[in-house]
């Protein structure tokens, strides 16, 4: 028998004792949410809510549309991407960057690219069950937990219900929700039926309320680090400003009071969860203070312009989606909005850098960097 056989002999029966090799392996990803973070889940489903058409993914290296709402990367493909180390638990780390997690409908969701984890968004949900009804058929949240669970049946028949449950404890998750509880909900249509039912405080009183349970049955299925995603500057994105403010250029003051009053809310509610958890499973990422901080001085970010949309039609290229007829900026790079609602990549690379390093001001109770530090300690 050769040398090098009995090495890799030797090989098998140390991975038998040890199970799969655990060096290099990258942290897993879990996404929850909207279209600000959905990569794919609605190219599978039935509804107008999809971003599988020209030029939608045109900065990706392939230029074709991959499902995401943007014109290349995603915050969730970002931060997969900007961890040449940190996303790795187990050192050394030679691996330059993770890749992309796969959407949960997506067929390659199997075999060795199930540990790394699944995206669970669908562009058009919110916290609530009937936010964008409208949109037919998308994956609301009860059904995203759903999903989550058939994930971890199958990732037990995988690699066994001890390791399948240790994968989901040690994953890193990411969660966007509460923005279309306003744009496709409350404020969808003047009299909306929640808009009768509600105040716009009740109305987000409810909302946290409702956001609390869903934070609490991740918990149950082992969710033990997450970072949430704060409001949008919902009331400026182009598509308020030209269905409100065409004239004037300014921002909707309905929706801006929305997520000035959603954001501090959720952040003393995640505070209260996580004393009541006795650990610091949630963490808030203030992404109102981060937009404002490139909304209020676009320029100094090396934006020309925070009001218009890259690619749209009408005022502010804000009304109606972003589709091949649609008016097309030369560089994404230039402007903080990519359509009428969602970022650009290089916003999201700016977003994705406070939530990486930022101060407490951004990350409560701490940054990503700090989270990374502390979960490979364990
Ligand atoms: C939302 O739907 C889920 C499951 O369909 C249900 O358990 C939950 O009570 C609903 N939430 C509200 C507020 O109606
Ligand atoms: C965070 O800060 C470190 C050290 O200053 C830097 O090397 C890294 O590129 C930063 N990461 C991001 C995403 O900004
Ligand atoms: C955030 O991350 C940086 C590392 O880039 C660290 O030096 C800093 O102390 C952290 N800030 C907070 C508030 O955790």
């Amino acid at each position: 028998m050769g040398i090098l056989l009995f090495v890799f002999r030797l090989f098998l029966v140390i991975k038998g004792i040890y199970g799969a090799p655990e060096v290099n392996q990258p942290r897993p990803f879990f996404v929850f949410g909207d279209s600000l973070v959905d990569n794919g889940n609605n190219n599978f489903l039935i509804t107008p809510a999809r971003a599988d058409i020209f030029p939608y993914s045109i900065d990706s290296p392939s230029k074709l549309p991959t499902g995401r709402f943007f014109n290349g990367l995603n915050i969730p493909d970002i931060i997969s991407s900007v961890f040449p180390c940190f996303f790795y638990t187990y050192m050394p780390c030679e691996h330059i960057g993770s890749e992309p997690v796969l959407p949960f409908l997506s067929l390659e969701l199997h075999e060795e690219k199930l540990p790394l984890g699944a995206n669970f968004a669908s562009a058009g949900v919110g916290i609530l069950n009937d936010t964008g009804f409208q949109f037919g058929e998308i994956i609301a949240m009860p059904l995203q937990l759903e999903y989550f669970k058939v994930y971890q049946q199958k990732l037990s028949s995988l690699v066994g219900e001890e390791k399948a449950k240790d994968i989901v404890n040690r994953a890193l998750v990411l969660v966007s929700l509460g923005g279309n509880d306003f744009v496709n909900n409350y404020y969808l249509v003047p009299f909306s039926t929640r808009s009768l039912q509600y105040t716009l405080p009740e109305y987000v009183i409810y909302l946290v309320s409702e956001y609390r349970k869903i934070l609490m049955k991740m918990y149950e299925m082992g969710v033990r680090r997450a970072i949430l995603l704060g409001s949008r500057p919902l009331g400026c994105a182009p598509a308020e400003i030209a269905q409100h403010n065409e004239l004037s250029g300014e921002c909707s003051t309905d929706l801006q009071a929305a997520a000035e009053l959603f954001e501090p809310q959720v952040d003393q509610m995640v505070k209260n969860l996580n004393a009541e958890l006795g650990t610091e499973v949630f963490i808030s990422a203030s992404t109102r203070l981060m937009y404002f901080d490139m909304m209020n001085n676009p320029q100094a970010y090396g934006f020309v312009t925070s009001k218009s949309a890259c690619c749209g039609q009408g005022a502010y290229n804000g009304l109606d989606f972003c589709n091949a007829y649609s008016n097309l900026c030369e560089n994404r790079d230039e402007l903080v909005f990519w359509d009428a609602f969602h970022p650009s990549e290089r916003a999201c690379r700016l977003i994705v850098e406070k939530i990486v390093n930022g101060t407490d001001d951004y990350m409560r109770p701490m940054n990503l960097t700090t989270i990374m530090y502390l979960d490979s300690r364990v």
